[in-house]
């Protein structure tokens, strides 16, 4: 009998859907380290948390990428009861200026997220059809300090997490005076020399030749390595700026390479545009994060001009590129202490609570267990210490102690009252760096 008939349910659809995952301890205590570690930052760079809904009406993405494979082709876009048209977030960009333009915030806007987003792609490692990104955006000024703020932020990032083999690329994409002679030139040259290529280069060519730039197929790739380059075609207002970020970066010792043919994904892209690609990555998919300046991104979107930058990073391919890097993490201590309860009752309840209230993390077992079956549990927690609630030791009022991870078996008496601040002190104790002792 198949597993379907038994059961009456298809065991198929009880899966995750292909191209997601699902994230689990202790896998997801990697996720909590890495948005601390981004949220600190950002709190530290004086931005704030912006939270928008998973989807929005479907003209908020068209906004930013008619001509490009993320809204035209990998939307994932539904009516809803009410007959509205609406796609899940694709990229976090236009959802952050449509509440810019909606609620008019005071500029500088400076604001960070945390979001899932969705692209309906082939799935391989490294590229799903919901991934999570850490981002964020300042809207309402034209310095170029803040392109290279925006970019320290990110850069800071993947150092907080111990990534050495991360580069920045940077490029410019020109502005309003700059782009239009560009993409004639650009357009003149693609139909001339790619005039063999077939309809669907010359419709990309027709749409967007800066979108043939990206493009990742073979027969192309010599004619896109001698196409004229943005950078010959930058006005004087363009080029000043774009050497006032690389001034800013080298300032602060940020190493960078330029990389004339990086257009990026969407079409609300201006001026500056960067990547950041890990050498541990298969080439493929190696952009751990990216952005860049989208300054007329808010008139389009019916507010005022408002020039802004901002970035997206992946915190999967994060997280693949640390394992690349720095081997897979061991999996960190869930707890730091663990009760053994042979009394029953409420002990164990009374001891956890107390712990947990004194900032101690702790655990128990449920269910009246054996004493075997609890030290197994304890061992498995990864935690410090057991403390074991024993008959012998109640007579007196005491608990027993156990170093989990002491080489020899070292149990000791602790009077029950004083047993949360001893523990306090002991791992105080351990987590002092040896250097600091005297
Ligand atoms: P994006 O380059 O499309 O930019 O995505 C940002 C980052 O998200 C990528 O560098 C990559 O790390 C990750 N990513 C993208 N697609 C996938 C996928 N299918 N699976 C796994 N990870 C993925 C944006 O989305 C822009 N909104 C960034 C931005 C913000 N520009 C200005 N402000």
């Amino acid at each position: 009998m198949s597993e379907e008939s038994r059961s009456g349910v298809d065991p198929a659809v009880f899966r995750a859907p292909v191209g997601t995952h699902d994230v689990l301890p202790p896998e997801s205590d990697r996720w909590v380290r890495a948005v601390a570690a981004f949220a600190d930052r950002a709190r530290r760079f004086g931005f704030g948390l912006v939270v928008t809904p998973v989807f929005e009406h479907v003209e908020v993405f068209q906004r930013v990428g008619a001509s490009t494979d993320v809204v035209r082709k990998e939307m994932y876009e539904f009516e809803d009861k009410g007959g509205r048209r609406l796609a899940l977030r694709p990229e976090g960009t236009a959802p952050v200026v449509r509440a810019y333009v909606q609620h008019r915030p005071a500029v500088p806007w400076k604001v960070w997220y945390l979001a899932p987003h969705f692209r309906y792609e082939r799935p391989q490692k490294g590229r799903y059809r919901q991934h999570w990104q850490l981002g964020a955006e300042v809207l309402g000024v034209d310095d170029p300090e803040v392109d290279v703020e925006v970019i320290a932020l990110a850069h800071g990032f993947y150092r907080d997490l111990g990534l050495g083999r991360v580069r920045l690329l940077l490029n410019s994409m020109g502005d309003a005076q700059s782009r239009p002679a560009f993409v004639a030139a650009l357009r003149g040259y693609l139909l001339t020399h790619g005039a063999d290529f077939g309809d669907d280069f010359r419709a990309r060519v027709e749409q967007n030749p800066l979108r043939v730039l990206d493009a990742k197929n073979e027969e192309w790739q010599d004619v896109i390595e001698r196409a004229p380059q943005l950078t010959e075609y930058l006005s004087d207002d363009a080029v000043a700026h774009f050497e006032a970020v690389q001034q800013g970066l080298t300032s602060l010792g940020i190493t960078y390479e330029l990389a004339p043919r990086l257009v990026r994904g969407f079409d609300y892209y201006t001026a500056t545009t960067f990547e950041f690609v890990s050498d541990a990555l298969d080439a493929a998919q190696n952009a751990v994060g990216g952005g860049g300046r989208y300054d007329q991104l808010a008139e389009d979107m019916g507010g005022p001009p408002t020039p802004s930058i901002g970035f997206g990073i992946g915190i999967e391919r994060v997280l693949i590129a640390c394992d690349a890097e720095l081997g897979e993490g061991a999996a960190a201590p869930r707890v730091d202490v663990f009760v053994v309860d042979a009394l029953g009752g409420g002990a164990a309840t009374v001891l956890v609570a107390e712990l947990r209230e004194a900032g101690v993390s702790a655990d128990r077992a449920y269910g009246g267990r054996s004493m075997k079956a609890q030290s197994k549990l304890a061992d498995r927690s990864g935690a410090r210490y057991a403390v074991i609630l024993g008959a012998r030791e109640a007579e007196h009022d005491a608990v027993a102690v156990k170093d989990l991870r002491a080489s020899e078996a070292t149990q000791g008496e602790v009077p029950r009252r004083e047993v949360v601040g001893y523990l306090r002190q002991a791992l105080e104790r351990d987590r002092r760096p040896k250097s600091y002792e005297i």
